[in-house]
């Protein structure tokens, strides 16, 4: 397998993802070893326009555990010369003489894309304002392999913000490539899944349900992924997003409804759209989710790198 740029979900097949999940396996045993150093002399760059705690640090963790060094900017929107009025181009190509690799999150959709072009070096899309989240994706279909133990066949509900979630986007590009999947979208009017998503599912003859009332779907589906309405993107449409919180909440009347061998994923953060009293059943696996994405970003690494 040989990887350079990660920018979106669909450019991963089912064979790489096979693969990149075996090498993931093995980034488990190698952490509970105490970590590698067979990168020790490569530098990651971590790029942020957009606040992050798990996507930023898991990163930098994974570089740190394969006997990297990292570089980073947390906040590039005021802590690097883009205050200064510096394109996007330009920041990278500067980046291209520091590092072996540039992790970014940006604030528009395409900005991962942008920064491909130009780049010599690998770039990885960490995230580009509501368009793709393709990492988080892999660990999100990581964690249903590992915590399910199948991907064809798997029925799934994403719940909540769908129009500006950008993990649910790469999700359902991931698992459109699997076969005998059934996605159920339930999500407010306002937030409703995408028509190029829907359309892509469609051309692939994959089965989808769009639902109104969680409560029906959740007896049916091995994973409820839930997710956060996204404040940050609505501006200044205040009432818009009012309208929308709190429509969808996992509490334990929903633990009662899903079925015993099923489970519960977000990729957090989350507000309160799954209640604390949910996260002592054993079906709440978004810690570990967000656990994994440790192992995954090292694999990702280890072959960006290679
Ligand atoms: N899931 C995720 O992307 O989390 P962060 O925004 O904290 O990186």
């Amino acid at each position: 397998m040989k990887l350079h740029h990660i920018i979106e979900a669909q450019q991963f097949d089912v064979p790489t993802l096979d693969k990149l999940f075996e090498i993931t396996e093995k980034m488990e045993k190698v952490v509970a070893q105490g970590g590698i150093s067979d990168y020790h002399n490569r530098i990651m760059s971590t790029l942020f326009y957009e606040p992050s705690t798990r996507t930023r640090f898991s990163f930098e963790t994974a570089m740190h555990r394969l006997g990297g060094r990292v570089i980073s900017t947390e906040n590039a929107r005021e802590f690097s010369s883009v205050s200064k009025g510096e394109t996007l181009e330009d920041t990278i190509r500067i980046l291209n003489g520091y590092a072996d690799v540039i992790v970014m999150r940006h604030n528009e959709v395409g900005a991962a894309r942008r920064a491909a072009a130009v780049s010599t070096v690998p770039v990885i899309n960490a995230g580009d304002g509501a368009g793709q989240h393709p990492t988080q994706a892999l660990l999100d279909l990581y964690t249903i392999r590992k915590e399910i133990g199948k991907i064809n066949g798997l029925r799934i509900a994403m719940v909540g913000d769908l129009a500006q979630g950008r993990t649910v986007r790469s999700l359902a590009y991931l698992l459109s490539k699997y076969q005998g999947v059934k996605m159920y979208f339930v999500a407010p009017q306002l937030l409703r899944m995408k028509e190029d998503i829907l359309e892509h599912l469609r051309q692939r003859n994959v089965e989808y349900l769009e639902e109104a009332e969680l409560a029906k779907v959740l007896p049916e589906v091995d994973v409820v992924y839930q997710t956060r309405i996204q404040k940050e993107r609505f501006g200044d449409r205040i009432a818009d997003y009012e309208k929308c919180r709190g429509v969808y909440v996992i509490d334990e009347s929903c633990l009662r409804l899903m079925r015993p061998d099923s489970i519960i994923m977000h990729p957090l953060p989350r507000l309160d759209e799954i209640r604390m009293e949910v996260d002592n059943d054993r079906r709440a696996a978004y810690f570990r989710q967000a656990q994994n994405g440790l192992y995954v970003r090292m694999a990702l690494l280890s072959q960006v790198l290679s």
